[in-house]
């Protein structure tokens, strides 16, 4: 008996620009929807100012250690005068049409402030609600997700100088929920890949490459051994980039990635990797493995219209309450989120004070050797603003 068993998703907000065939410099069949084709960014912040002149933007504190680290953004961002007005969002999952979903006025918040920061949500394990990072990325059809992972001087590990900027296809791939049981004993599960997924997390990766000043994007992949499937995202990758005359264009297969990145990973330093959703979910946690682990990861979900950004780690239950959470991660991942909306000199400034505190190292949390409480570490941040 055939048991076919697809994600339940919501209908993803698509907050596409389709852009004309004619304005795409290059051509396929019209069935084929255009993503932000040409100068046109992909995944552009257009939040809007309060009345006061601050960014809003919405707060998913999460659960366990998430209200801690959540403060600690807070009060640093407070104490370096950054233009934004928090906005809480509570995402506590409800069951509508027998699917899980957020509720209505935590999306209603996300599609108008357009950009939100996630402290780490806990979810069930084998019971309950489907995760809600899942929901999340569904809901906002968050296509990208963006890892960089930097050395941080001062915590010691196996490689210094660690710079890897890594982009995920974030939708679809070996993660796209369709599987079935053949047979008994027997199970299929499919690998779905589009030209208009594939297009749309190129092309970000290409205009992030500009953005942060890199000459060279890589698409890593399996090509080889998945023709159809791999053979078109890598296809895409080199159509899309001759729109990037001025960034150099190249593939590599994902096994020697590993072994190269694990030898030496400095030759990746100046380059933008972008991959299917199983590669990038699995190469991103070793490049975090690379700078000390997820503790110290920031990453960004991009959507087209909405964009969220979190720590990589979990709620630690284990440590909750306790005062003892490093905030690093969700940090970083507010100084991208900074980025994205076009506040550098912000976040240079905290990022600055981050690293150097880290680099000092009288103010560590327990994770990283030290004995300083949540909050003591964010005083040295500020200390150092
Ligand atoms: N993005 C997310 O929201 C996200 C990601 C991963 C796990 N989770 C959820 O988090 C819950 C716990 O998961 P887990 O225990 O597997 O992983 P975890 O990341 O929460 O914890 C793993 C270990 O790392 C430590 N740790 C994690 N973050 C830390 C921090 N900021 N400072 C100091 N120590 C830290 C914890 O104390 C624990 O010992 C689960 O419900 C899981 O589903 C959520």
């Amino acid at each position: 008996m055939l048991a076919l068993r697809a994600f339940s998703a919501p209908v993803p907000r698509q907050c596409l620009r389709v852009a004309p065939r004619a304005a795409a410099s290059w051509s396929v069949s019209s069935k084929y929807r255009f993503y932000s084709a040409g100068a046109e960014r992909v995944a552009k912040y257009e939040g809007t100012k309060d009345a006061q002149g601050n960014y809003l933007v919405s707060l998913i504190e999460g659960d366990g250690i998430g209200p801690e680290i959540s403060q600690s953004v807070k009060d640093i961002f407070a104490a370096a005068k950054t233009p934004i007005s928090w906005e809480p969002v509570d995402v506590t999952p409800i069951i509508k049409d027998g699917k899980t979903a957020i509720p209505d006025d935590a999306i209603a918040n996300i599609e108008k402030n357009k950009v939100a920061l996630k402290g780490p949500l806990a979810t069930p394990v084998g019971k309950g609600h489907v995760s809600l990072n899942l929901t999340l990325r569904r809901t906002f059809n968050l296509f990208a997700n963006l890892r960089p992972c930097r050395s941080v001087a001062g915590f010691k590990t196996p490689y210094d100088g660690v710079d890897t900027v890594l982009i995920r296809e974030n939708t679809e791939g070996e993660y796209s929920g369709i599987e079935h049981v053949v047979v008994d004993g027997v199970v299929q599960s499919i690998k779905l890949i589009t030209r208009e997924a594939s297009e749309r997390v190129l092309r970000f990766a290409f205009q992030h490459a500009e953005s942060i000043g890199r000459k060279k994007v890589r698409v890593v992949h399996k090509a080889t051994i998945m023709k159809l499937a791999d053979g078109l995202f890598v296809k895409t990758g080199r159509e899309v980039a001759k729109e990037f005359p001025g960034i150099e264009f190249d593939e590599e297969l994902l096994d020697n990635t590993c072994l190269k990145m694990t030898t030496d990973p400095d030759p990746y330093n100046d380059k933008v990797l972008v991959m299917p959703n199983l590669y990038g979910d699995i190469l991103s946690d070793m490049c975090a493995g690379l700078i000390g682990g997820l503790g110290l990861t920031p990453s960004g979900n991009i959507g087209d219209e909405c964009s969220i950004f979190e720590a990589v780690h979990g709620s630690a239950p284990d440590i909750a309450g306790k005062g003892l959470a490093n905030p690093t991660a969700l940090l970083l991942s507010s100084i991208m989120m900074l980025r994205h909306m076009n506040l550098n000199s912000h976040a240079d400034r905290i990022e600055k004070a981050i690293f150097d505190t880290l680099a000092e190292g009288k103010a560590l949390t327990g994770d990283l050797g030290g004995k300083a409480k949540t909050h003591e570490y964010a005083n040295a941040i500020i200390a150092k603003l």
